[in-house]
């Protein structure tokens, strides 16, 4: 009988509550996946969407399913002898969830190409919480928008998890970044490097804002039309790069109408990349805010704070124990 392992489970879609632990197989690889044993999970808001039936529910293959992308934690299996990976290796990186199992579990195979090294600088709990969002933030503002100096960048939601890294690599690359957010968060996103901070609360970001390069959208039509009105903010021209997708489907002639170009965005596993991000972050470029670390057996509390809109950074699960 194959092993077992202890993960956090859903048996069908629906609300938070279906998230259960359960003994399921152990992944075992094939091909160029390593195994890891996973120390800590991110949280991300397609973890709860796809949760919810939504995201990408449809590609759930079989129940129980484990869900959850991010991970960071210990190599336990490796291709061959000389791989660049060996066990014991700490890293971080994550799966193509709902395809493959996730990281809701003690242990999760994936593609050495998904897998790097964890920043020196960290611990498993806040390299958990980088993956996904560091590399959609870098995905978008740098692959896509080519963040540049005396680039005007407005970044929605630039407290959460892809905004706060969205800023941090913005203002690295010399763009002038102006932020939305609400009060509470003004001095955090000041802090990561945001020249203008727009309190979405109190004031309508058109009404500030103008004459801007790109604009990364983080939020769409989701809220109050973020997506229709930043198409105001925009210079002739401009980009604006809708990262919820899906979230605003007149988007594409909308922004056609008004000679602004428009595109979303899909993030995508990619080692070298975070091997980068790593490097930033050991080096104190960019920094990790993690809002709650949650034992794994917490993960429905996880998806409902992710749920209410206002986590701060990153939510994280604890998974197992730090290794010796
Ligand atoms: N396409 C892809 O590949 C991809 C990848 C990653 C994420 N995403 C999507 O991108 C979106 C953002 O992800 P995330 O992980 O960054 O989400 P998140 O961490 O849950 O975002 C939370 C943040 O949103 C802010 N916020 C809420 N309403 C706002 C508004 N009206 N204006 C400005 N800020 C507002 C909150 O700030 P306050 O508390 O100050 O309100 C909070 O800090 C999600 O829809 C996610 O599914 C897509």
């Amino acid at each position: 009988m194959a092993e077992t392992m202890q993960a956090l489970v859903i048996d069908r879609t629906g609300e938070a509550d279906e998230l259960h632990l359960a003994e399921v197989p152990r992944p075992t690889r094939v091909s160029d996946e390593v195994v890891v044993r996973v120390v800590a999970a991110g949280v991300n808001p397609i973890d709860a969407k796809t949760r919810a039936g939504r995201g990408v529910a449809a590609a759930i293959g079989s129940y129980p399913a484990v869900l959850g992308n991010d991970f960071a934690g210990v190599v336990e299996a490796v291709p061959y002898a000389a791989h660049p990976l060996q066990p014991g290796d700490r890293v971080y990186g994550m799966g193509r969830v709902p395809r493959l199992g996730g990281s809701y579990a003690e242990f999760i195979a994936v593609s050495s190409l998904s897998v790097a090294p964890m920043p020196a600088s960290l611990g498993f709990a806040e390299a958990a919480a980088v993956p996904l969002a560091a590399l959609t933030a870098w995905g978008a503002v740098i692959d896509t928008a080519r963040a540049h100096e005396g680039q005007r960048m407005l970044v929605h939601a630039a407290s959460g998890g892809v905004g706060h890294f969205a800023v941090q690599l913005a203002a690295y690359f010399g763009a002038e970044v102006t932020a939305t957010c609400s009060a509470r968060n003004v001095d955090f996103v000041r802090s990561l490097g945001a020249r203008h901070v727009i309190d979405y609360t109190s004031e309508r970001f058109e009404q500030v804002a103008s004459e801007q390069d790109v604009v990364i959208d983080l939020i769409g039509n989701v809220a109050d039309d973020t997506g229709t009105r930043s198409l105001d903010v925009l210079r002739p021209h401009g980009l604006v790069v809708n990262v919820p997708t899906g979230s605003w489907p007149t988007m594409a002639d909308e922004a056609a109408a008004r000679g602004i170009r428009a595109t979303g965005y899909s993030v995508s596993p990619d080692a070298r990349t975070l091997a980068v991000i790593t490097r930033l972050i050991d080096d104190g470029s960019v920094r990790v805010h993690v809002d709650r670390e949650l034992p794994l057996a917490e993960g429905a509390e996880a998806h409902r704070l992710l749920e209410g809109g206002h986590v701060r950074g990153k939510v994280v699960l604890r998974v197992g124990a730090d290794p010796a």
